[in-house]
């Protein structure tokens, strides 16, 4: 068996690999360009873009939007004409103009989650822009593409179905992570491949089904392949390359990383994530940290009540300061050993 382009309508990557969007900073014009190049799509988190940008502390939206652009044109300086996208969050504050900006600075596609990406396909009428929702179970996936169907008439481009062993924000309680196992993500991507076939017949076009969380090597791939996806989401490998944007501590962070310290920690958003077990993390877990100012990053957030402050947390990580950042990574990152190239792990995983 050979890997198979990735065809998203009228786009084509030449492999069916996704550079996952890694906020804050960990993935932008660097990583996703390169990834882009070696034939992958490459993803920018829209997540705080502009956190080092000389107009942030003032106004954190306006900055984060401008810089959308910058990091778009320079992805694509690199990219030799590869596809390259965007990762914004559903619970971003002012989704829309995060989406509205995207669109005009040219992204080939918009990848959606950490909640339903209900308004995407509203929000992006009259752009040339595919749009993807990241759903964990059938029913999140019934749910957004029958109200896709139903309001916009629309249909989702592709599908990424992300497991409980992904990086960061996970759609699953701590219960269902603990008690998981490998045979029910199976199940899962099994079930939305033979769900979407409804849509893909209705709107007469393929819907790619990547599949996302712990895919590391190439058997990895294969096994999603077997269960009918059409290609992999990957973001915890592309951490430790001297292309990723974050921070060398940050990648450090991966490095040294052991099994025993890869934890599943509690954030602001409300939903569990993966990270690993900084000191800031243990200060967490003995009460509040109060937050000093807020950086107007989540729709749905009250700087009093929540445990502490993500952004400020994950700056500190992105720029190096592990002990006082939040790493978000994947449970295979303490496989990682070495810092790589993009080029080195498209070459190993490639077929
Ligand atoms: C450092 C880090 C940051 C992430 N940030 C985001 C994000 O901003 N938005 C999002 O949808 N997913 C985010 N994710 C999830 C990834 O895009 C991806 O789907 C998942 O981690 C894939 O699993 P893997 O890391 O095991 O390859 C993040 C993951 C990591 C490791």
């Amino acid at each position: 068996m050979n890997m198979k382009p990735l065809v998203i309508g009228n786009l084509k990557a030449k492999y069916p690999i996704i550079q996952g969007g890694m906020g804050v900073g960990v993935s932008r014009w660097r990583l996703a360009g390169a990834v882009a190049r070696e034939g992958g799509i490459g993803i920018i988190s829209t997540a705080q873009i502009g956190y080092d940008e000389p107009g942030f502390d003032k106004d954190q939206i306006a900055t984060n939007l401008k810089a959308i652009k910058k990091h778009i044109d320079l992805a694509r300086e690199v990219a030799e004409g590869g596809v390259v996208g965007v990762n914004i969050m559903v619970a971003t504050k002012n989704y829309e103009s995060y989406v509205k900006a995207a669109c005009e600075a040219g992204t080939d596609l918009i990848i959606s989650g950490a909640g339903l990406p209900i308004m995407l396909a509203d929000y992006t009428k009259g752009y040339d822009v595919k749009i993807a929702p990241i759903v964990s179970s059938l029913k999140a996936a019934s749910v957004i593409l029958k109200m896709w169907d139903r309001k916009y008439k629309r249909t989702a481009d592709f599908i990424v179905v992300e497991g409980p062993r992904a990086g960061g924000h996970l759609a699953f309680t701590k219960d269902q992570i603990e008690e998981f196992k490998e045979s029910d993500f199976d199940n899962i991507i099994r079930d939305i491949v033979n769900y979407i076939k409804e849509f893909e017949e209705k709107y007469q076009r393929q819907i790619p089904v990547i599949v996302a969380g712990g895919i590391y090597d190439q058997e990895d791939i294969k096994h999603a392949l077997s269960l009918g996806a059409d290609g992999v989401q990957i973001s915890t490998r592309f951490v430790v390359t001297k292309e990723c944007d974050a921070s060398e501590e940050f990648k450090q962070a991966y490095i040294n990383a052991k099994r025993e310290d890869i934890k599943v920690v509690t954030s602001p958003v409300g939903m569990p994530g993966r990270a690993i077990f900084t000191p800031f993390i243990k200060r967490t877990n003995q009460g509040r940290i109060p937050v000093k100012r807020c950086f107007n990053c989540l729709e749905h957030c009250n700087p009093k009540d929540i445990p502490y402050c993500i952004t400020n947390s994950l700056v500190e990580a992105v720029k190096g300061n592990i002990n006082n950042g939040l790493v978000f990574c994947g449970e295979n990152a303490y496989r990682l050993d070495k810092m790589t190239t993009v080029k080195d792990i498209f070459s190993e995983l490639v077929f």
